[in-house]
């Protein structure tokens, strides 16, 4: 049983503290890979204010990977990011627009950060587990971005 409850309330604080913007992106990332077992890998990824339509990574908790630009409708982050709703891919390799970053990735959720209608980045969630996603983590990652659009971006 998952406490999404409780994590969230430990990432509002965080968003609440003294960090500046990205240490705070990079303390979410990390209690949520920490705290839930069946995310693997946890990332922000950002719209490019310059090209508008790219997406670049910020802070994230895993492994590096090689994706640290994406163009908007490439791969589930680019088509969550044209979307502009929570992509969930509970069998990564049932999906043909698909970067891999790792061959132990078996799913993975995207949820957009938006404000006023407007993209402005992204949480991409991997994780190694075969259709791990409930609405209730899609519901608990909705939450968490609501948030920090209101107060951090
Ligand atoms: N798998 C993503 C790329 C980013 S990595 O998961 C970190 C995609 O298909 O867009």
């Amino acid at each position: 049983m998952n406490n999404f409850e409780e994590i969230f309330e430990q990432i509002k604080k965080i968003i609440e503290g003294e960090f500046e913007r990205d240490k705070k992106l990079l303390e979410i990332c990390r209690v949520l890979k920490e705290r839930v077992k069946h995310y693997d890998w946890v990332g922000f990824y950002l719209v490019d204010e310059e090209k508008e339509n790219e997406l670049f990574l910020g802070p994230y908790a895993g492994e590096p990977t090689e994706h640290v630009r994406i163009p908007f409708g490439k791969g589930i982050c680019g088509q969550a990011a044209e979307g502009k709703e929570a992509f969930v891919v509970q069998d990564v390799s049932k999906e043909t627009n698909y970067l891999s970053c790792s061959p132990e990735v078996k799913s993975e959720i995207v949820v957009p950060i938006m404000k006023e209608g407007k993209i402005l980045g992204e949480l991409d969630i991997d994780s190694h587990s075969l259709a791990p996603f409930t609405d209730g983590d899609r519901e608990f990652l909705e939450n968490i971005c609501r948030l920090i659009s209101e107060k951090l971006l």
